[in-house]
């Protein structure tokens, strides 16, 4: 047999052997998520650890896929339309019931556009988000003077404020964190202080 069929033969065989892996591994995966879901759906294993893993990981790797930074679609469209829409609402809200503006601090503030924005309201702003991809970004391309940026669990922060601000966040926390999330909002608070 010549060297090019030899070859051929051989990357066969390759094929063959990947087609048997790719099989298995796909077995592999399957039981693996069962597994998880079996033990996620049972009302008597506490797997909140898994879920907190799950939920890091996840953040982890959304900003690489998604576009828009905030709802996590490709559809950027969104972002142009409820960027305004939201300032307004939010600017309405402190304008009404927020004592002083000197301080103010954005939870899961993704891609910083409403920590900026609030940056034109109070004197000193920070926004903080668990993502670190996220964070980095925002910190490279920062360009206003009195917002900075850091990566940490909301959980971590401990700096009271005049305001404090978090949008579409808790849905993606596990159940057992939204009630201390509140207590924690709460405790973040300057005399005066909204969230
Ligand atoms: C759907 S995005 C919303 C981003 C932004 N607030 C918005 O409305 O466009 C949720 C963000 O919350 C962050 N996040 C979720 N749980 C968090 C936590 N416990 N501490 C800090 N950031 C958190 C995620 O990393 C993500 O960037």
């Amino acid at each position: 047999m010549d060297n090019i069929n030899k070859e051929l033969i051989e990357a066969k065989k390759r094929i063959d052997e990947i087609d048997e892996l790719k099989k298995s591994l796909d077995s592999e995966y399957k039981t693996l998520q069962d597994k998880i879901h079996l033990y996620f759906d049972s009302q008597t294993i506490d797997t909140t650890e898994t879920e907190k893993f799950i939920i890091n990981s996840f953040w982890q790797k959304a900003y690489e896929n998604y576009a828009d930074g905030g709802y996590i679609t490709d559809d950027v469209k969104i972002r142009e339309l409820r960027f305004p829409y939201e300032c307004k609402l939010i600017k309405n809200i402190i304008n009404k019931h927020c004592k002083n503006k000197n301080t103010a601090l954005e939870l899961g503030c993704g891609n910083g556009d409403t920590s900026r924005f609030l940056a034109s309201i109070f004197k000193s702003v920070k926004g903080v988000d668990m993502s670190k991809k996220c964070i980095e970004k925002n910190i490279a391309e920062n360009k206003t003077k009195n917002l900075k940026f850091e990566r940490k669990n909301a959980f971590e922060e401990n700096q009271k404020y005049d305001f404090v601000f978090a949008s579409d966040m808790f849905m993606y926390s596990p159940e057992c964190d939204v009630e201390l999330m509140f207590e924690k909002l709460l405790n973040l608070l300057n005399g005066g202080g909204i969230c």
